[in-house]
């Protein structure tokens, strides 16, 4: 199948990853893709939020199926324009990528299908949220409505902090305002064709920049899969409560989701709830969950993409477990230098069960360079945790990049150690 994949990050590198190892004899070409990508396919310059380009490329290039890994063509319609030209896209329309567009639209969708989440009050004056703020009360949860790139959730204690940055987003559109809610997250990917669905494994990623969940929020510093702590039946209650009413939801308004649904779910005492839904693969848990997936990665999405899903067995996993662990720039998630170079990738690859992905890289004169906050993910698949976890460890102390960081806990809280 001719295959193209929108985006540059980790997560394209892994659906490429998992497409190139497939038996198929697949034609891929990503845009704009990265160096890592690059290495592994051909790639293409394209405004990607560009619908009308994304489109004409896909037609012109004779394209079976688009794979759109970002929110922002999401957003933008891309999926849409492909779409009417009569090509398969894996991702949904503009209309339904508002379910992580807008968090309004997410709270309305789940009201109306009887989707277990938080409270939430939307606030368009400063003088709502703080009273709404004052009701829920600490710890304080506010959010921006829109697209936010990770930067617009703020969970504090401290009252002051959490009007602060209610003004400061007041200033951009409304805002939201949660109950705080406590208890493990898991993320959740299921398949969608627009009414059936299929979940892939579960993974949990880990939010905060520094160890023991320290620090700021992230786009997310790691990950593994799968959660040996859910208790049995876990994905089966999703699918049943969370992801069919949502998706049949969406297709009754008119708007059906195909694509990835990502439910963000907290496990509370009082039971699961959804903080968040995406439109796409998650961003580093992806990196988790494809390498563990055994049914060829192109079948699901096609099908997915043309209706399918009905006819499609479970999907299968292997017993292996996997990690990811996030090699961000100095200074993120504030800023990041770039131009930094990167070395040891090669000693890394050839531990055994190790793969490196790259996140934001760029090859300039035969140098490998970092041009963003998150660089690279280092993944490990072992028999168990403990074994992947010493894979991965061992694989970034042989990668080189000067002032880079990284978590030293992702998945001990499942290593015997
Ligand atoms: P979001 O962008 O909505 O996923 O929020 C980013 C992160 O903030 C989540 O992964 C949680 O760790 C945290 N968070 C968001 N909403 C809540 C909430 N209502 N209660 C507790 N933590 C939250
Ligand atoms: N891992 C969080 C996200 O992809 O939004």
């Amino acid at each position: 199948m001719r295959i193209l994949v929108i985006g540059s990050g980790a997560r394209e590198h892994a659906i490429i990853t998992s497409l190139v190892s497939e038996e198929a004899d697949h034609e891929l070409i990503a845009a704009p893709g990265n160096a890592g990508i690059a290495a592994v396919v051909p790639v293409i310059a394209l405004d990607t939020t560009n619908a009308a380009v994304v489109a004409d490329f896909a037609f012109d290039n004779d394209i079976e199926l688009v794979v759109i890994g970002p929110e922002a063509p999401l957003v933008a319609g891309v999926a849409d324009a492909i779409r009417q030209r009569g090509i398969a896209v894996f991702g949904p329309g503009k209309a339904a990528a508002e379910l992580e567009g807008s968090k309004a639209f997410a709270k309305r969708i789940m009201d109306a299908a009887g989707v277990p989440t938080g409270r939430a009050a939307r606030s368009g004056t400063l003088e709502e949220a703080v009273a709404a703020l004052d009701e829920f009360g600490a710890p304080y949860v506010v959010k921006a409505d829109g697209l936010a790139a990770g930067k617009g959730v703020l969970v504090t204690e401290d009252r002051e902090a959490a009007v602060a940055h209610a003004e400061y987003w007041l200033g951009h559109g409304p805002v939201l305002v949660e109950e705080f809610l406590a208890g493990q997250e898991v993320s959740l990917f299921v398949l969608s064709d627009g009414h059936n669905v299929l979940p892939l494994a579960p993974a949990q990623d880990y939010k905060r920049l520094l160890d023991d969940d320290r620090g700021p929020n992230t786009g997310g510093m790691g990950a593994y899969s799968p959660l040996p702590w859910l208790p049995d039946g876990f994905v089966d209650e999703i699918v049943e409560t969370v992801a069919l009413p949502t998706v049949r939801q969406l297709a009754e308004e008119q708007t059906p989701f195909i694509g990835l649904l990502y439910c963000g779910l907290i496990v509370t005492d009082a039971g699961v709830r959804v903080i968040e839904f995406n439109a796409r693969f998650g961003d580093p848990e992806t990196q988790v969950v494809l390498p563990r997936l055994v049914t060829p990665l192109s079948e699901l999405l096609f099908a997915a993409a043309t209706g399918r899903l009905g006819s499609m067995p479970l999907p299968e996993f292997s017993d292996d477990v996997a990690l990811s662990v996030v090699l961000a720039s100095e200074g993120y998630p504030e800023g990041a230098p770039t131009g930094r170079a990167i070395t040891g990738i090669e000693t890394a690859e050839a531990i055994h069960g190790v793969h490196v992905l790259h996140a934001a890289t760029s090859l300039v004169d035969d140098t490998l360079i970092a041009i963003g906050g998150r660089v690279l993910n280092v993944v490990a698949l072992g028999s168990d945790f403990t074994e992947a976890r010493s894979r991965a460890y061992l694989a970034l102390d042989a990668i080189e990049l000067e002032g880079g960081q990284y978590r030293t806990d992702i998945a001990s809280r499942v290593a015997d150690e």
